[in-house]
């Protein structure tokens, strides 16, 4: 039997108790679902990598009850820091700073920094007020999968190895932003961007701009190393991450390349083979038609589209078609996250097989 369930105070005490015990509970944020373990203990926290097939070298997210935690997994917090933490928790930021010496290494990947959040969801403020401590917490799906935003979605990819706490679908939907502040005191220490998420880079722009700080968008292909900075392990900075097992492909214009698959895969060796996750209702495709099994829309806006991301991959992904074709996001600051996620799920690394 599936042991997920609506989440009561009785619940959400057996769960923290659980996490005391060393055992692993996956939890709602407004992000993703997490996967989480007590992060002061290694033999919990090294069940999560065995869990989800995980590199031990990959850092994970240490979630704090409050702000007020941050020293005790710091140290040389900056006053951007502070300032954002203020700002934006709980919400969809992850900060990377310099670790306290009492961190575990399973949890830095043995790095010299640690990435905090205080996430933005009841059910997971309530179980880290709990439990009242750092819950070590990547997204509870398998690695390089995509991330669940249902509890449906941690049973599909976790089985009932651990306890789940049902708090319904994520309202962001995309994994939180994270800047690495860890060098903002030195003199080259500018903040850089690693993963765009849910808060915007203008809105954290805006932040540091007031301290006299520049974000550094170290997201963008090439950059970073272009300037020789150390590119930290960041296990979602892989081309393969997000990534559905339909082979999949970005494109300007889903109908054309339909049609064009239809030319090459006429009759039954290309009837309804190709899925569409599309920014447009279908157009009329003619004959093309045959070769579609799904037209999937998602919404206009890049919060609802964000939100509804990943269920609709997972959707598309269950119909086991040949090739998945995507719909580009415009190049707007507004859909950097989407573009993101939609770059690394279509990258070649993670569709090899992706056919004409
Ligand atoms: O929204 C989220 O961030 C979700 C929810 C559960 O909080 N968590 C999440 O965790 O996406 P995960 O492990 O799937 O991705 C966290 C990212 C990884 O890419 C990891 O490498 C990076 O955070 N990270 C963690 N600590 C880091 C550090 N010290 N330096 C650089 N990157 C770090
Ligand atoms: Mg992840």
């Amino acid at each position: 039997m599936a042991r997920t369930h609506p989440v009561s105070p009785q619940h959400l005490t057996e769960a923290a108790e659980a996490l005391r015990q060393g055992r692993l509970v996956a939890f709602p944020t407004e992000t993703v679902y997490g996967l989480g373990a007590d992060a002061r203990n290694e033999a919990a926290v090294r069940e999560i990598f065995r869990i989800k097939g995980r590199p031990a070298d990959h850092p994970v997210i240490v979630h704090l009850p409050s702000a007020a935690h941050l020293e005790a997994w710091a140290v040389a917090v900056p006053e951007l820091a502070y300032a954002l933490a203020e700002r934006f928790w709980p919400g969809p930021l992850t900060l990377v700073l310099q670790r306290h010496p009492s961190v575990l290494d399973a949890v830095t990947g043995a790095q010299a920094t640690v990435g905090l959040r205080v996430p933005g969801h009841p059910v997971a403020l309530a179980l880290l007020d709990a439990f009242g401590g750092g819950v070590a917490a990547p997204s509870a799906n398998r690695f390089g999968r995509i991330s669940p935003t249902t509890a449906e979605h941690v049973r599909a990819e976790l089985g009932d190895a651990v306890l789940v706490l049902d708090g319904g679908p994520c309202a962001v939907g995309l994994e939180s932003t994270i800047l690495d502040v860890s060098r903002v005191g030195d003199a080259e220490g500018a903040p850089r961007l690693l993963r765009p998420g849910g808060i915007a880079l203008g809105a954290l722009q805006e932040v540091a701009r007031a301290l006299g700080l520049e974000i550094e968008d170290a997201v963008q292909p090439g950059a970073g190393t272009r300037r020789g900075a150390p590119t930290p392990r960041v296990s979602g900075s892989l081309a393969s991450h997000y990534a559905p097992a339909t082979p999949a492909r970005l494109t300007e214009d889903a109908a054309a390349d339909l049609a064009a698959y239809w030319a090459r895969h006429p009759r039954a060796g290309g009837v309804g083979e190709v899925a569409v996750l599309a920014r447009r209702p279908q157009p009329p495709l003619g004959a093309a038609a045959r070769a579609l099994r799904r037209w999937r829309v998602l919404p206009e806006t890049p919060a609802d589209y964000g939100r509804l991301l990943y269920a609709a991959l997972r959707e598309l992904d269950a119909l086991g078609c040949a090739l998945l074709l995507v719909e580009a996001p415009p190049p707007t600051p507004e859909w950097a996250a989407v573009a993101d996620r939609l770059r690394r799920a279509t990258a070649p690394a993670a569709s090899p097989n992706v056919p004409e």
